[in-house]
This record gives C-alpha cells, structure tokens and sequence, in this order.
C-alpha cells in the first residue's frame, strides 16, 4: 500500500529510537534535596518517602560524596533542628543545623556540586508557617523579610552558593539581593521558587521535616487554579533580580512550566516534590506501575516541558540510568 507518511519507521529499533529521541536527561541537570537532622548519630528512615532518610551529619557526608560520584549538578540541603521557636532562631543561628550542614557541604563537595540551602523559615518555626506571624496570627510579609535578609547572610557565610527562596513572601527576591550586595556579596546567586502552588503533593515533606503547620499556606502559595498568576509571579522575581526560577511542584504544573520556558530569560528549574516520589514509589511497592520506567518517564517529562535542570529524590539512581542511556 502506497503512504509516504509512515512515522513509524524512525521507531523501528532501539538503534534509530536512541537517534531520534527528541529529549535528554543528562546527571549535570539533577540536584538532590538531602535533609539533615540536628542530634542524630543515624540517619532515620521517612517512613512516606521510602529510601529517602532525615542525614545524620556523619551520613550527610557519605551521601554527598555519592552524589559527586554520580555526576550530579548539585545538593539542596533542608534542614530539621531540634528546637523550634516563633521566630525560627535556628535559621539564623551560625550553629543551627542548616548552617553547620552548609558548611560540611561546601567543605566536603563545594569544588564539584553547587552547594545550595533552602531559605525559608517553616523548617524551623513552631507554627510551621513560611514566615512569623503578626498579633493577629496571620503571616507578616514584610516583617518575615527581615528574617530572610539575616537568613541570607548566615547561609552566605556557612558557604551556600545558590540561595533557594522557596517561602514566596512578596518582595523576598529583592530584599535578599540587597542585603547580599551590601554585605560585598554580588557574587552569591539566588534561585527564585518563583511559581510555587499551594499543593498537596507537599505531605511528605512535612513528616521529612517534622513540621508541625496548623492551617495552610494558601494566603501566600499560588492557587493551583492560576497559570496567568504563575507567569506573573515569575516575571516579578526576574526583575528583582533572581538568577534562575523554579516551577513547583513538576508534574501537574507541566503547563506552567512550558509557559516559564517560553518567557524567561534565565534558566528555568523545575521541584519534583515529596508527593510526587511517594505516589510511584506507592504504587511500585504495589507492583502497580513499573517503578524505573515510571521515574524516567516522569522526569523526562519534566525536562520536555521546559526544565533545565530537576530538583529530584531520584537525582543520584536517575543520574546512573542518564549516563548510560
Ligand atoms: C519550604 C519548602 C517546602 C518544600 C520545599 N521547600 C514545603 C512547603 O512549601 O510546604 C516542599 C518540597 C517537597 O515536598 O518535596 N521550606
């Protein structure tokens, strides 16, 4: 039968599929959130995310030097301090958890990851929120900036080489770029959770990091209704200043983020979040789904849609399946 249009003769073998395949993931662009844990000798199990640990400093090491071997781009350290207060001190104490861990970080791996800290206070606030709250219990933009501005400078001076403002306070972007020049330091990049949705997918990360959040974080996280609000928030952060924006979470934002990638002038990262690893690894322990197809395919479809680089769970097992595809 005559047809001259045939696509399927390019998929014929793995040969030709490996030549036409439209979409790579490459190690470089994979970035590993670790959580570390103050007071632990062990590293403990999170039981929502099965083979992701809270580190022990000890075990922080050893995890990052995997990381390194494994050819990734960089490490996102999250930390869980022990004490936690209405201000969140721990973030801006030299000795909190997050900051000795930067410093390990950076000592250990600085010269072959990017060393990056989560820049939010909800880690290490009591109430869990974002940011301190006013008398009336609601969240004070303006006065969390003032938190951010010294939690900027202690992370710049543990060693963090790209800040990740994830707490989506008006402004936070600007506010933090001033304190960094003033303080002689141009040089430190920041990393803009621009589109950050008020999502469910976050549950596991709230056991990750032992958060005890009354209420929700919708009067300052984007409604998941809202991809004009995306583009707007991103293009607020652009102009204040921030070196690369981030799409959260990945895969039910996927349109978020081709918009993101058709618009930015910097690079444009994408969060695979808690809920996102628990759901395949969920239905992988049922023998539902096929757990390694199910990551890939997940992840290339995050770097189709537009990411340049993935904040992924799976950054160190997905970079040995990468380097060999
Ligand atoms: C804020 C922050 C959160 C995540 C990353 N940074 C929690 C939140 O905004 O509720 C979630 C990441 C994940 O779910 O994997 N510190």
């Amino acid at each position: 039968m005559t047809m001259p249009l045939r696509p399927r003769r390019l998929r014929a073998t793995p040969a030709w599929r490996r030549l036409t395949s439209e979409t790579r993931v490459y190690p470089a662009q994979l970035v590993l959130p670790l959580f570390v844990r103050e007071g632990v000798s062990e590293p403990i199990p999170i039981g929502s995310m099965p083979g992701v640990v809270q580190h022990s400093l000890d075990s922080l090491k050893a995890e990052l030097h995997r990381a390194a071997a494994a050819g990734v781009g960089g490490v996102m350290l999250f930390g869980v301090p022990e004490h936690k207060d209405a201000e969140g001190s721990g973030a801006t104490d030299p000795d909190g958890i997050l900051n000795v861990a930067t410093r390990v970080a950076a000592d250990e791996v600085g010269d072959a990851l990017v060393v990056q800290t989560d820049l939010c206070l909800d880690e290490f606030t009591d109430h869990g929120h974002c940011g301190v709250l006013d008398a009336s219990g609601a969240v004070d933009n303006d006065a969390t900036l003032v938190r951010y501005r010294d939690m900027a400078l202690a992370q710049a001076e543990a060693g963090s080489q790209l800040l990740g403002l994830s707490g989506m306070m008006d402004g936070q972007v600007a506010a933090v770029r001033s304190v960094l020049d003033d303080a002689g330091r141009g040089d430190l990049a920041i990393l803009a959770y621009a589109a950050k949705y008020a999502s469910a997918f976050y549950g596991p990360f709230r056991e990750a990091v032992q958060s005890s959040l009354q209420g929700d974080r919708r009067t300052y996280q984007l409604d998941p209704a809202n991809r004009r609000e995306g583009a707007r928030e991103v293009e607020l952060d652009i102009a204040e200043g921030a070196d690369i924006v981030m799409v959260k979470p990945a895969l039910s934002y996927l349109d978020v983020l081709a918009d993101t990638a058709a618009i930015s002038p910097v690079p444009v990262w994408a969060y695979q979040v808690s809920g996102e690893y628990a759901m395949i690894e969920a239905a992988a322990a049922h023998g539902w789904i096929d757990r390694e197809r199910a990551i890939d395919e997940s992840l290339t479809s995050i770097v189709r849609a537009g990411a340049d680089a993935v904040l992924t769970y799976w950054a160190i097992e997905a970079a040995g399946r990468a380097s060999r595809a």
